[in-house]
Parts: structure tokens; sequence; C-alpha cells
């Protein structure tokens, strides 16, 4: 025990620790440490020192610095040495390839008889009307009738006049690239007019609000959580973290993947299905860099409390993002609709940034979405340059280098074609419908909805019987809606196509009707897609999840062995 740490606690006049300090100094433990260390020499003192400092740090980042946590580290490496055990591992190979054989191309996207895949260039061009004959046979594979409303969210517009404005400016729009501002001033003019009005709609300041298009909502997200991870890489945070809660949308997972940060999940309440406010202030720490809140998250269409979720970010100093992707262009015109709602947007102090799909519930083509800040000083941290590089000055706001430009203008048309009253007007009807379906899912038996939606979202699940039974009773009369995990339930996300007369009655009557089918056997098992997700969730071993997820991944890309060598034609 040297002087020196002595003469530190002398300097910084702190009588409190040296009296600890003496008392430490001169007790027994001191001695007998002092007396195990007389047969050594120095330099072995300072070696064994400095292995055990490297042992011990080592040890407590396995321990503790992991983005997962150590008891459930600890399961899954129970699994996977499980899964190498010979005999098991021929079990679960077996189990693998015949799972893996159903989510082939051939068995989720079967071709009409006749059809092949090409997979070579024509080697001669094709017509204008030879094409266009084709497409009609492409198209011809589409059976699930969105137009109908027989789908949850998907198409949420698909509105026949904006079809035709929107092609039209696509058209003239088809060339232009917004990377080159000098070239098409006019889609910069667009592009800049979509941020300002979405700035406006959720009460951003109009001399600091600032923001993107972006080409998604799942790009607004991985933005804001790079531009929280540069700020925090500022202020000196090594491994930032998003505490967000667990019924975020998975783009934030994505982020924390990408960028290298750490998600923690924050609990829900079991009945509001919205976020803990009290369990989200415990999982801040020294390291986190944003808070997070859905308006509505995904999967219940219920809102987490956006004002307690900003108070605790002025508290602590921290970053606060709403996540409006699904709710963004519906919110800010429920109040006139008739349906007010708490508020959520750049009037609550302390809400830094939104991200809002324009491709959802702002009814343009897919492929916009914005992401909007609160003041400047935050989106430079969104920005990326490269001063140096050989092709010029290289400077841009998000991922993409070269974009659409006929999607931003196709955008900004839909805005300017609906105005403030056609978002209303159709918040309005998709508001009602979903209150409706809510109200009559209320009322069938052996179901139960989660939450209290407060938007275009209901969800349900059963004590009674396994849901995704009725899921795969419902696909089989022609509707496709949202299969759910943990807790097990589906929704449906109520669009335009679903206030059409009479769908909503018809989705309640099949549901009825499926429900009294099911119930005559409450005990049996969930067969199809229903079947795959109900055993997906119950695995403990999530990489076998994951391995069968890229076996659904590849086959979107599987060309099969139905495919034409020559070259010469689409299909006969
Ligand atoms: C749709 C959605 C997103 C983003 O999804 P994209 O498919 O990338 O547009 C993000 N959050 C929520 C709550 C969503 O519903
Ligand atoms: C919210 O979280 C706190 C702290 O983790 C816990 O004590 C409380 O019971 C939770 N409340 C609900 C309603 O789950
Ligand atoms: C919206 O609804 C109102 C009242 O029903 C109607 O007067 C108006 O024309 C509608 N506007 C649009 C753009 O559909
Ligand atoms: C849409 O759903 C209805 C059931 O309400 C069904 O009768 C119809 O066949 C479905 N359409 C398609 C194309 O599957």
């Amino acid at each position: 025990f040297p002087t020196t740490p002595r003469l530190l606690l002398q300097v910084y006049h702190n009588p409190g620790y040296l009296i600890i300090y003496d008392i430490f100094a001169n007790n027994l433990a001191t001695k007998w440490v002092n007396s195990s260390c007389s047969n050594l020499l120095p330099h072995e003192i300072i070696i064994i020192t400095v292995i055990t400092i490297f042992f011990t740090f080592n040890l407590y980042n396995f321990i503790f610095e992991n983005d997962k946590s150590f008891f459930e580290r600890v399961k899954v490496g129970f699994f996977y040495h499980a899964k190498r055990l010979p005999i098991i591992r021929s079990i679960v190979k077996q189990q693998m390839e015949s799972v893996l054989n159903e989510v082939s191309a051939e068995k989720l996207f079967p071709l009409k008889s006749g059809m092949h895949y090409l997979n070579k260039l024509p080697i001669r061009g094709k017509t204008h009307l030879q094409i266009d004959r084709v497409v009609e046979e492409y198209l011809s594979l589409d059976d699930v009738d969105w137009k109908n409303g027989n789908v949850s969210g998907t198409v949420y517009g698909g509105d026949a006049g904006l079809t035709d404005v929107i092609t039209k400016v696509y058209k003239k729009f088809a060339w232009s690239n917004p990377l080159h501002p000098e070239v098409f001033p006019g889609l910069r003019k667009m592009e800049a007019e979509i941020v300002r009005i979405s700035c406006e709609l959720f009460n951003g300041n109009p001399q600091t609000s600032c923001g993107s298009v972006t080409i998604g909502g799942t790009e607004s997200i991985l933005l804001a959580c790079k531009t929280y991870r540069d700020w925090a890489y500022g202020k000196g945070i090594q491994k930032p973290e998003i505490v967000c809660p667990v019924s975020v949308h998975a783009a934030f997972e994505k982020a924390a993947h990408y960028f290298r940060m750490k998600l923690v999940h924050v609990p829900v309440d079991s009945v509001t299905r919205k976020v803990n406010v009290s369990a989200m202030k415990n999982a801040i720490s020294r390291n986190t860099c944003m808070l997070v809140g859905s308006t509505p998250p995904f999967p219940h269409g219920v809102l987490d409390p956006i004002t307690e979720i900003a108070a605790l970010g002025m508290k602590y100093n921290i970053p606060v993002h709403v996540d409006a992707c699904l709710g963004g262009f519906l919110l800010p015109f429920m109040s006139d609709a008739g349906f007010p709602v708490p508020p959520f947007d750049f009037s609550v102090p302390g809400v830094t940034s939104i991200s809002a799909d324009t491709h959802k519930y702002g009814y343009s083509p897919k492929g916009s979405s914005v992401v909007l800040y609160s003041d400047k000083k935050w989106i430079h941290y969104q920005y990326f340059v490269s001063p140096d590089w050989q092709g010029g000055i290289y400077a841009t706001p998000m991922f993409a280098g070269s974009r659409s430009g006929a999607i931003i203008a196709a955008c900004w048309a839909t805005m300017m074609y609906f105005g403030r009253e056609g978002y209303v007007n159709r918040t309005k009807k998709i508001i009602t419908t979903a209150r409706y379906i809510e109200q009559g899912l209320r009322k069938i038996e052996y179901i139960y909805v989660l939450g209290k939606p407060e938007m275009s979202v209901v969800a349900l699940g059963s004590l009674d019987f396994d849901v995704f039974r009725l899921s795969t009773e419902l696909v089989k009369r022609g509707w496709n809606l949202n299969n759910l995990q943990f807790p097990a339930s589906i929704h449906i996300c109520c669009t335009m196509p679903h206030t059409h007369p009479g769908v909503a009655d018809r989705l309640l009557q099949d549901i009825r009707e499926s429900v009294d089918i099911i119930m005559s056997d409450p005990k049996a098992k969930a067969t199809g897609a229903g079947a795959i997700y109900g055993m997906a969730q119950s695995i403990p071993d999530r990489s076998i999840v994951t391995e069968i997820s890229h076996g659904f991944i590849d086959a979107l890309y599987d060309t099969g062995s139905k495919s034409v060598a020559n070259g010469n034609g689409y299909a006969k």
C-alpha cells in the first residue's frame, strides 16, 4: 500500500475516505497480503496483478457487457451443444429438412400449369404489346384480393382516382434522381415541401424542425438510431443503448444489429399493452442514447404514453424518438375526424424525433417515409460526408445514394390530391370501421381483444383454443390477417379497402363461423402457416427459427427446376 493514494486523498480533502483508508491500511488483511507477498519479487507482483485485472475484466464483460443476458446465453449455448450430439443431430437434421422442404418456392409460390421461370435474358427484345400480355400472366398469379379488403394492412389506399394521378406524375419524373438537385431542382422543391408539410402536421417549430424523405419506415428508424448513436459517441458513450418497449418494430433491433448498439427491451403492461414507464425508467443507464415510444406499435394498435416517456427523456437529458410509422398520417387528423388522441408529437416537450410512413396512411405508393427532428442539431448526426472521395466531395442525408425521384413526386402528388380534407375523411372512415370491428369481436365468445385499440389495428387472442387455428380457418375463406407472437394473437390493420360496404360484416361473420367450427374440437392443433407460427414460438433455441427463416428468404429468390434455359420467351 504505497503512500500515493493517501496523498491524493489528502489533496482532495476527503476525511471520510482517509479514515477508511487508514483503517484498511493497518488492518489484518493488509498484513496478510503483505506477508504473502513477502516472498515474491517486485516484477512477479506486477505480473500477477496485471493478469488478475485482465481476467477480472474479461469475466465482467462476459457476464454483463453483452446484448443478451447471461442466463439466455447459457440456455442458447446448452441447446447449441445439445444439437451437436450425434443422436440429436440426426433428428434435428431430418426435421429441418422436412420443414425446409415446406418453405420452398414450389410449395409456397406455385406457378400455374404451363408457366416457367426465366433464367436468362431473352435474346430478342419484346414489343410493348408482348410485354403487356406477359405482365398480365404474371399478375394472374396474385390470388389474394386486397382490393376487396381481404388483406390486413399492406395496401393502405389503393384509390383508383389516385392511381391515375400518381402514374401520370411518375411518368414525368421516371428518370429523375434527387442525388442531382442541380439537374432536378423541381424535384428538390417537392422533397423539401414533403418534409415541411410533415413537420407542420406534427407541430414542429417552423424555424428549427427538419427532416428527410427516406425509402421507408425501416430506413427512417435506422437513421434516427444512427443519429443518436453518433451523438452518444460524441459524449464519450462507447456502447450506446436503445431503451424501447418490447412491442416496438423489429427495425430497432435491426438498427442495434447494424450499428453495434445494445437494445434494451422494456415490458408492456399485460392488459393495456402499453409500455410500463416505471420499468422504462429503471432500464435507463448512463449508456442510454435514446428512448422510444410507438404510436401505435405494430402488434396491438394502442398508443404508448408519449408524454410520460418524453418527461423521462427531459429529466435524464436523453433524446426521445416517436415511431409513428404506422399511425403517423392518421393521428394528425384524428381529432378533426371526431376521435381525439393524446398529444404525441413535437408539441410534447422532450420529443426529439418522429418517423412516419407516407407509404402507409399517407396513401402514397411504397418507397417513401419521413424522419423528422425537433431541431437541426440532431440531423447533422444523420448526414454522411466524404470530403476526400476521388469522385468529388460526397454528401448525402441518408443511406441511399441515387434514389427514385418518381416515388417522391408521387408522394407529393398524393398529398396534394387528398389535401387535409381528404385525409380527415379517410381517417374518419378507417377509424369508424376499426371501432365497428372491435365492437363486433368483443361480442364473439371464446376470443378477446388485446388492450383498447385506439387506432386502426385490432388484435385478438383466445384463452380457449390455439388462435392460429383461426388464422388458418380465415385463410381458407380468402382472408389474409397478420399472425403475432408473445402472446399468440392475430390482428387486422384496417385500411381504405376495409371501409367499403359489407367488408367488416363479412369479416365478423367469417370469424364467428370459424370460431364455431374450432370450438367443436377446441383442443385440436393448428395446421398450415398457423402451425409453423405456433411451433416457432415454442422453440427455445431461436437459431432454428432463424434457419427456417433463411430458408424462406431463399425461397423468394428460387427459380426452381421449372425454368427455361433458352431465354426464348416468358412462358408458353
Ligand atoms: C410499418 C412499420 C414500420 C416500418 O416498416 P417499413 O416496412 O419499413 O415501412 C415501423 N414501425 C411500425 C410501427 C410500423 O407499423
Ligand atoms: C411496471 O414495472 C415496475 C418496475 O419494474 C413494476 O414494479 C410494476 O409492477 C410494473 N407494473 C405493471 C402494471 O406491470
Ligand atoms: C370530405 O367530407 C366532407 C363531408 O362529408 C365533404 O363535404 C368533402 O367534400 C369531403 N372531401 C373530400 C376531399 O373527400
Ligand atoms: C375474399 O374474402 C371472401 C370472404 O369474405 C371470400 O368469399 C372471397 O373468395 C375472398 N376473395 C378471394 C379472392 O380470395
